[in-house]
């Protein structure tokens, strides 16, 4: 249980909240690449409780500006794009990708006053398929360099999720809850398991389950009665890497995640799909109808496992109320999580770097053991899959 004031602390990620401070100091994915286009070459992007537009001039440089034009505040998402940038539609003031204003068409000839306007601006650059933004304090950290994302023996592939609309920390919270797997989707992930009823699902087949702190994060390991074993991380602050991709949890705001997964294929597995360049994405649809209803309205998908996660995840509330929670012996893991948030969240407060900000661009790979979850299901030892969606 937490108090009121921990829980906020945890969970709000708007500019000067603890948690967001500790948000900012790491590059977060906010768009899919190719869906930046000449035709469609810009897109809104709300992020870490930011409104905020993301845009490609036509000299292919990317930007990221605060979507609220200096000028009287329309949005520049409608903004049209050339050369030197991107121009507000109300009166033209044309911002460059660095928010310096270029030009102000309506004012008097040779004035100067645009020099003096500069709209707020934050790093973006492309990797892996997907835009990535940095909101923090220069100077920026690099991309931290994890097996998924670095490796370049093979290819990568995207799944996009639906907006999931809640708290970041649900979602967090969930990757170091070992236990729910056996129950909430013991239809699904059958792979060696019995069903013993629908109480205990396949709760019975986990023989133990333990939880180690790693250099980058939380190790989870499960042991089974067939005498197998699978294990694997969470990254922190918002990553798990499971069998073979990362499941990023970018929050949009307090109470909205967008959910991003980065698929590693090894080229020793298959060769990458030959759509040219691009990096294969899957748009996944909605998993409850109405899609944007929230519950009780909102009926969830119950018949995919992402579907099950989304429903546990959203029915805990916009923000989960921690105050009210009644953790037992099994949730051990959640408690070490968030242990491990009010260290880094501490470590921001004093100034020096949390967990996993890098800085050396050459910094060795940061190995996450997912060469063992690519051996484990090669050989099909994994103790279990989790399907692969149509
Ligand atoms: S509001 Fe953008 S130029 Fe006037
Ligand atoms: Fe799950």
């Amino acid at each position: 249980m937490l108090t009121a004031e921990e829980n906020e602390m945890f969970t709000r990620v708007g500019p000067g909240t603890p948690a967001g401070e500790l948000l900012r100091r790491y590059w977060h994915p906010i768009a899919i690449a190719s869906d930046i286009t000449e035709e469609k070459p810009v897109k809104f992007v709300r992020i870490l409780g930011e409104d905020l537009v993301l845009f490609k001039d036509k000299q292919g440089r990317v930007g990221l500006l605060e979507d609220r034009c200096s000028h009287r505040g329309a949005s520049l998402s409608y903004g049209r794009v050339e050369e030197r940038g991107i121009s507000c539609c109300y009166h033209g003031w044309l911002y460059d990708t660095k928010g310096n204003c270029l030009e102000c068409p309506a004012e008097p000839k040779g004035s100067n006053f645009h020099l003096t306007v500069k709209q707020k601006a934050y790093p973006a650059q492309e990797f892996a398929g997907l835009y990535w933004a940095y909101m923090g304090p220069q100077p920026a950290p690099v991309i931290s360099k994890y097996d998924v994302w670095a490796r370049t023996d093979g290819w990568h592939w995207i799944r996009a999720l639906p907006t999931l609309d809640c708290n970041w920390l649900q979602a967090m919270e969930n990757s170091v809850d070992t236990t729910h797997l056996h129950i909430l989707h013991q239809e699904l992930v059958t792979n060696g398991f019995t069903v013993r009823g629908t109480t205990r699902g396949t709760i019975d087949d986990l023989e133990k389950y333990e939880f180690y702190q790693v250099p980058y994060g939380i190790m989870k390991r499960r042991c089974f009665t067939d005498g197998t074993m699978e294990e694997h991380p969470i990254i922190f602050p918002n990553l798990l890497r499971q069998a073979n991709r990362t499941q990023i949890r970018v929050p949009i705001d307090d109470e909205h995640t967008w959910v991003v997964y980065l698929h590693f294929v090894p080229f020793s597995e298959g060769p990458k799909p030959t759509n040219g360049d691009a990096v294969p994405v899957d748009y996944r649809k909605p998993f409850k109808v109405p899609a944007n209803g929230a519950h009780p309205v909102a009926r969830y998908t119950m018949t995919e496992v992402d579907g099950q996660d989304f429903m546990a995840w959203e029915t805990q509330g916009p923000i989960a109320n921690r105050a009210r929670e009644r953790l037992a012996t099994s949730d051990h893991g959640v408690v070490m999580l968030r242990d491990m948030l009010r260290n880094e969240i501490e470590k921001v407060r004093r100034g020096e770097d949390p967990l996993n900000v890098m800085r050396d661009p050459d910094h060795p790979i940061i190995d996450t053991a997912l060469e063992a979850s690519l051996r484990a299901e090669k050989a099909g030892s994994v103790t279990y899959h989790i399907p692969r969606h149509a």
